[in-house]
């Protein structure tokens, strides 16, 4: 079954452009998968259709209300589905995390605001709580956009070449080598002479050593 994603945000049509572009764009039209953006102040009550309220115990900043957030992943949640709340103190995201999510057939993407939302949204509506990297961003919606991404190109017919995966940063313990296409000779930089020779045996050789040269001088961490 196709996986369908929903995602739940404030800003809906920061998506507007992403989902129909290129690779990501394909894939939904060709039915790989199905992502709906969804706005959450469609679950308020008030005439004001407030979502977010001050902290409790004082503070700046606002904090997104729990009514709406849970009124909205109870509507659309499906039995085993994954209820995920993108957050900067959440797990890491890495490849081997977006390959997992891209085998689900139901996600739900909560994108957070203000100061972020009401903890008890997240221990009574989440499962899982992940963080696109160690900064802060101004709303999870860009970090549900990233998610999608990358999980997208696991699931299989999304990519041209199912094979390009295979090489790629993070597919292994390595990150990718580097790649040249035509002109052979730009601005007195040539294209390293291996590539042109079509020896297979050479070129898989070289660009492994480069792999491994550039992984340890850009992230020892991946080789330990
Ligand atoms: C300003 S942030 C809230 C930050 C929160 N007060 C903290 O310090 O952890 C607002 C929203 O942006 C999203 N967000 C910000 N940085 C993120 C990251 N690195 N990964 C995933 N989501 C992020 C979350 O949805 C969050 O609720």
């Amino acid at each position: 079954m196709a996986l369908t994603i929903d995602v739940l945000t404030l800003f809906p049509r920061m998506l507007d452009g992403f989902l129909g572009e290129s690779i990501l764009g394909k894939g939904i039209s060709s039915g790989a998968l199905a992502v709906k953006v969804h706005d959450l102040r469609e679950w308020t009550t008030d005439r004001h259709r407030t979502a977010d309220d001050r902290p409790f115990g004082g503070g700046a900043g606002m904090v997104m209300k729990p009514e709406p957030v849970f009124a909205a992943i109870e509507q659309l949640q499906t039995p085993g589905c994954r209820r995920i709340y993108l957050t900067p103190d959440g797990v890491p995201f890495s490849a081997r995390l977006a390959a997992e999510l891209s085998r689900e057939t139901h996600l739900i993407l909560l994108s957070g605001h203000y100061e972020g939302i009401d903890q008890r949204i997240r221990d009574g509506v989440i499962d899982q709580e992940i963080s696109i990297g160690d900064y802060v961003l101004t709303n999870g919606t860009l970090a549900a956009a990233v998610v999608i991404d990358a999980l997208a190109r696991f699931i299989p017919g999304v990519l041209g070449e199912e094979k390009s995966l295979t090489h790629e940063s993070f597919a292994s313990k390595l990150l990718d080598f580097p790649q040249y296409t035509r002109p052979a000779e730009f601005r007195g930089m040539s294209v390293p002479e291996v590539l042109l020779s079509g020896n297979h045996a050479e070129i898989e050789k070289w660009r492994h050593a480069r792999q491994v040269e550039k992984t340890q001088k850009v992230r020892p961490d991946l080789l330990q």
